[in-house]
């Protein structure tokens, strides 16, 4: 599927989006081996999620989906997993897989995690690494790629981890191990990365220690079902802020985000580059902040981004290269090499879509700088990346001639019915079988 897009006017409007897909993932996997009952209101029904979902299911968990968004999972307590009969397939996920290792790793049966081209090619040495130092064995393709084998039977024992990159994957997939490992597990992250795992924990009655950068957990705590509303995913909400800041005249009102400090870095550097964003109604869903966040046509400026502030918004780096396209001079990216094992390699992809866009790019190994200019129209691919498909739908929107999106199925991957969200503000964004070269 490619998407047909066609210069728009964004207009006025009151939008929510899809819920949160770390937070969704976290649900069912901490639901699943909590004690009694979760209920998750505002889960997010896209693929990645489901995989996780059916993982579980496959694990014996039972759980009810009465509505698309609505899940209801039994809990059977931290030792209650049942092996699953053939691996685990978690598609296009590496929130899935990372997270799961570290659970898996730790429980009395065997199991063996694939996922599709892009995920196999992603670097799982990161999580192998701490997890076999804590006593785990787990086998994968030569360069720690999956397909993955991970032993079960094993009593792990707990570290103290100094994470080599910033990754809230891998730290959780160590915080996950911690809770079945003897004794306490540390880790030390880099720079602050998403906290959602932590938060989770605590709701379900676990006591997770934070001392600056470093986190721990003792081994052997029960978690309790509680309920869990999911927030609007704030990398989702990015492509609409985009579209809003980027239009001549539009006042959006996204409702019901999350707003979690440690995912909020996209609306600081908008901010700095003089992009009109607030928060309103601010509250608690839990433990996760959430606002409505109002946004306002607004001309931009290029910047130079702070490497400080790319593990708060290392997802929205897609949507920044877009405004740093739209901007007025010069936008430097510097410290963002981890954008190159996402699901594609974004630095490269984006910048690949910007230069078949009319805008002048610089690559390097870990950044970018983006020469603003305008999007004039014509030919970009996704390399099959759901963030680099949706950034590259929004440019078109101001572009001064249609915008084509080549291969864009995997946008449902995080944000199922991106193109009626994007309709309900004015942008024309059309899902097509074939293009014409
Ligand atoms: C995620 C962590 C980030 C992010 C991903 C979701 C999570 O990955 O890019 O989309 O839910 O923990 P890294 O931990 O690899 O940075």
């Amino acid at each position: 599927m490619h998407f047909k897009v066609s210069p728009s006017k964004v207009k006025d409007a009151k939008v929510a989006v899809p819920g949160d897909k770390s937070v969704s993932h976290r649900a069912l996997m901490l639901g699943s081996i909590a004690n009694g009952r979760t209920d998750v209101t505002d889960f997010l029904d896209g693929e990645d999620c489901l995989q996780t979902l059916a993982a579980m299911r496959a694990m014996g968990v039972s759980i009810e989906q009465p509505g698309s968004t609505e899940i209801s999972i039994e809990g059977v307590g931290i030792h209650g997993l049942r092996a699953p009969e053939t691996a685990l397939d978690l598609g296009n996920s590496g929130t899935a897989m990372r997270l799961m290792t570290g659970l898996l790793a730790a429980q009395r049966f065997n199991t063996t995690l694939v996922g599709d081209r892009s995920l196999s090619s992603r670097p799982m040495g990161r999580v192998i690494t701490p997890l076999t130092r804590m006593g785990a064995a787990i086998d994968s393709e030569c360069d720690g790629s999956p397909p993955l084998q991970i032993a079960g039977g094993l009593q792990l024992s707990g570290i103290d981890y100094e994470m080599p990159v910033a990754s809230a994957q891998v730290k959780s997939a160590v915080l996950l191990a911690g809770l079945y490992a003897e004794g306490t597990t540390s880790v030390t992250e880099p720079n602050v990365t998403r906290d959602h795992t932590e938060r989770m924990l605590r709701s379900m009655g676990a006591e997770v220690v934070v001392d600056g950068n470093r986190i721990s957990i003792k081994g052997g705590q029960a978690l309790a079902g509680c309920h869990v509303q999911v927030p609007g995913d704030l990398s989702s909400a990015s492509f609409v802020v985009l579209a809003a800041l980027l239009a001549k005249n539009a006042d959006i009102l996204i409702t019901n985000v999350g707003v979690n400090p440690t995912r909020t870095g996209v609306i600081d550097i908008l901010q700095s580059m003089g992009g009109d964003i607030s928060l309103e109604n601010a509250r608690l869903l839990g433990e996760e902040p959430v606002a409505d966040i109002r946004v306002r046509s607004s001309k931009l400026i290029g910047a130079v981004v702070p490497p400080d502030l790319v593990s708060l918004a290392i997802d929205e780096f897609p949507v920044l290269f877009v405004a740093a396209a739209a901007a007025t001079g010069k936008t430097v990216f510097s410290g963002i090499g981890e954008l190159r094992v996402k699901e594609s390699d974004r630095i490269a992809a984006m910048t690949d879509g910007m230069r078949n866009l009319g805008i002048e790019v610089e690559e390097s190994r870990d950044g970018a700088v983006v020469q603003g200019g305008r999007f004039q129209g014509g030919t970009a691919d996704s390399f099959g990346d759901h963030r680099v498909a949706m950034s590259l739908a929004v440019a078109g929107t101001v572009a001064d001639d249609g915008v084509v999106v080549r291969n864009v199925d995997a946008v449902d991957t995080s944000f199922p019915g991106f193109t009626s969200s994007m309709a309900a503000i004015g942008a024309h964004i059309r899902v097509v079988e074939h293009v014409t070269e």
